[in-house]
């Protein structure tokens, strides 16, 4: 019933997107427990980083690593708590198809936009239509719930080394030192949401950021949260965020050709939505000692890699993903409710499509997925807006 969406990447090789600066609509902290909080309490700091020679054991205190639960399927409901806490003062209100705006977290968008070059890891996504906005979330495949049951236990280490490494670099307070002394806790987080157009479409999504860089200018704490959402948005915008990355040591070329074709691609795309213009890279041994810091600036690591792939062509073919999602979605309720529903949207009822893709195909909708059993908007939220 749907058309299908290729994803080679010559279709996309052509003049880069209309790309705003995602601009900071909000932020949000997750505790041990992943509970949400309205506040900047997860918020971390960045102080001395330049390319240097360190030592950092990532071993260090992993008897007392507090992990992820692996099985939470969270879904995109800490996004949801932040949407409805924050309705007043952001308005998302729409009845339009041709201005609902696009819900999700950063995470997805990189995965849809590095498409064209994946070749190994499937994907699915959930887009639900409801109240003149599209939701969308993506849900493990059975190759990923396949990886993470069979995860060992030194997979899981890998995994903790990423966190740990953070912890080495980042402090809760710009005046204060890192402390790598006491067990990660890989639950806290901290988010931002952003707001930005690609082309005619809106997207609005939370990412998670590492920190703040504290070495362009004075960087103080940020002001309370009774200030109010705005004072704090404003003390964000000013700042620059840094992403932080490992990497094992690259000693021949053909680890230089996978780290250039395989992790600079997912590198840039995480970055670039998220307005990030430098990465940390600490480079590691196989022991899990990080021994050399190496920034890298957003823009030289497309150019490095230009040889495997292109961000046009990432972000080409993200823009024409959420074109298709919505051609989709038009054309379901066009079907069921007839043409005028397209300008009245508030009065439909949610509507589902599911969205499947496997490395050398195209992308398509699908019937392998019921809504009720896998509900993307849990019930407080559709109640709350159904009034
Ligand atoms: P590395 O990317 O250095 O391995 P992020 O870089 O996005 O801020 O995430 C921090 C760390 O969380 C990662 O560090 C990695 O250890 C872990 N992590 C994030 N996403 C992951 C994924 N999809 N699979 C495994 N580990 C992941
Ligand atoms: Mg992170
Ligand atoms: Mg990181």
């Amino acid at each position: 019933m749907h058309s299908d969406l290729h994803v080679s990447p010559d279709i996309y090789r052509k003049n880069f997107p209309n790309f705003g600066r995602p601009k900071i609509v909000g932020f949000m902290s997750l505790d041990s427990e992943r509970n949400y909080h309205a506040d900047t309490r997860q918020l971390m700091f960045a102080r001395d980083i330049e390319d240097k020679s360190v030592i950092f054991d990532l071993n260090l205190h992993m008897d007392k690593v507090k992990r992820r639960p692996p099985n939470l399927n969270e879904r995109i409901t800490h996004l949801l708590q932040f949407l409805s806490d924050q309705e007043k003062r952001l308005n998302y209100s729409n009845n339009n198809i041709d201005s609902a705006k696009f819900f999700c977290y950063r995470g997805l968008l990189t995965c849809v936009a590095c498409t064209p070059y994946e070749n190994r890891e499937p994907w699915r996504i959930v887009a639900t239509l409801f109240k003149g906005n599209i939701y969308l979330c993506a849900r493990d495949t059975q190759d990923k719930i396949d990886r993470l049951r069979n995860m060992t236990e030194r997979d899981k280490m890998f995994t903790s080394w990423g966190y740990k490494f953070e912890q080495f670099v980042l402090s809760d307070d710009p005046d204060s030192q890192p402390n790598p002394n006491c067990g990660v806790d890989e639950s806290e987080e901290f988010s931002l949401v952003f707001e930005t157009n690609l082309n005619r479409h809106t997207i609005v999504y939370g990412a998670e950021m590492d920190g703040i860089r504290c070495d362009r200018g004075s960087v103080t704490a940020p002001p309370s949260t009774e200030l109010g959402p705005d004072a704090i948005i404003e003390y964000l915008s000013n700042k620059h965020f840094i992403e932080l990355k490992t990497n094992r040591h690259i000693e021949f070329p053909n680890q230089d050709n996978n780290f250039r074709r395989f992790k600079t691609k997912k590198w840039w795309c995480q970055s670039f939505l998220a307005g990030v213009d430098t990465i940390v890279a600490g480079f590691r041994n196989d022991e899990g000692i990080v021994e050399q810091l190496k920034l890298y600036p957003v823009k030289d690591i497309a150019k490095m890699s230009q040889r495997f792939w292109q961000p046009n062509v990432c972000m080409n073919f993200l823009e024409t993903f959420l074109t298709y999602v919505k051609r989709c979605l038009a054309k379901e309720v066009s079907n069921k409710f007839g043409k005028k529903a397209l300008n009245n949207l508030q009065n439909l009822p949610l509507i589902s499509l599911h969205f499947e893709w496997s490395p050398r195909t195209p992308v398509r909708v699908t019937d392998a997925y019921c809504y009720e059993d896998d509900p993307i908007l849990p019930q407080w939220f559709v109640d709350r807006y159904q009034k």
